[in-house]
């Protein structure tokens, strides 16, 4: 049996969530107070990752970060979460990228010091760690610039090791939205959200974006937000609604969704089952501040099906 069910190779930065109705920054050294502040685990790949650890699977970390406080923090969080951080790579020449959102209930606005964000190369990604996952998983394909040329390759190094590979590419900040082509062909199951999806294929809605990513991808499954989310197969498409919840905020509510729904894939559940897991993960994930405090154990999220 493999050591991993999965290997996540990717960013790993703290948020700063700032809460309040009031939280427009004003120039002129104006102070404005907000009504709550919290350093919490942040990153797609690291909330991805302590979802799924939660879920029960058994996960392993690779990526970059400094030799700092935001750093050794973000290990804390990994380990106590049960994901193996002995693959992280700790440079004293790079300092952890840090993202400060300012977040209103159904809304946010994120300012980003990228840092060690793109760090990571495909090159430290070895064969030798590679076989030891049954999945890889990548996120913020746009902000990993350093990951980017060689992650076609390592998906298909993966691939052809009898791994399967999964991609949530995020928001692209350069909102170019080019160079996933060839490397969704090589992506078992791909994440990406609506406004993602439509970007994407510049499609006009959704079902016909998510068909046009399927002739890609194997699987695809799309976030929706409030609407829930569906997947495709290339065969038969499915939409789920969401779980109605007091929302307290939806960071990562889309990483703990992509957990729920690799569960279910490395699972071999029918799309179906895997999409309300998804969608159960993300939509407990909101009850709680930050991307990980609200993430549900599988007998939790279970209860949602
Ligand atoms: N307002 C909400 N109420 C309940 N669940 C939500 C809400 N917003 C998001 N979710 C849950 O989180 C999942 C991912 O949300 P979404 O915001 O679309 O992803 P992303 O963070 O990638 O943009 C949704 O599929 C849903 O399960
Ligand atoms: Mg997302």
């Amino acid at each position: 049996m493999k050591k991993f069910d999965l290997l996540v190779a990717g960013e790993i930065n703290p948020d700063l969530i700032l809460t309040g109705p009031n939280l427009e920054p004003q120039f002129g050294q104006t102070e404005i107070l907000v009504e709550d502040a919290a350093l919490t685990a942040g990153s797609s790949s690291v909330i991805f990752a302590c979802g799924a650890a939660r879920l029960g699977l058994r996960v392993a970390f690779i990526g970059v970060i400094g030799d700092d406080l935001f750093g050794a923090f973000m290990l804390d969080v990994l380990k106590s979460r049960g994901v193996d951080v002995s693959n992280v790579i700790v440079d004293e020449n790079q300092i952890t990228g840090l993202s400060v959102i300012l977040n209103r209930i159904n809304d946010r606005a994120i300012l980003t010091h990228l840092g060690a964000i793109g760090a990571l190369y495909s090159k430290q990604i070895t064969d030798e760690l590679l076989a030891e996952a049954r999945h890889v998983h990548v996120a913020s394909y746009f902000l990993q610039t350093n990951l980017q040329p060689g992650l076609t390759d390592l998906f298909k190094r993966a691939q052809a090791s009898g791994l399967t590979t999964s991609l949530d590419t995020n928001w692209d900040p350069e909102e170019k939205w080019v160079g996933v082509d060839e490397l969704l062909k090589h992506t078992t199951v791909f994440l990406p959200n609506e406004a993602e999806a439509l970007s994407l294929t510049g499609a006009p809605g959704v079902e016909e974006a998510a068909g046009n990513l399927a002739t890609q991808a194997a699987i695809v499954a799309v976030k929706m937000g409030v609407d829930g989310g569906l997947a495709v197969d290339g065969e038969s498409l499915y939409r789920a609604p969401i779980i109605p919840v007091d929302v307290l905020d939806t960071v990562g509510a889309g990483d703990t969704f992509d957990a729920g729904f690799i569960y279910g894939f490395l699972h071999g559940w029918p799309l179906e089952k895997s999409l309300k897991l998804a969608i159960a993960c993300g939509s407990l994930s909101t009850l709680k501040p930050g991307g990980v405090e609200g993430q549900p154990t599988l007998d939790n999220a279970r209860k949602y099906l």
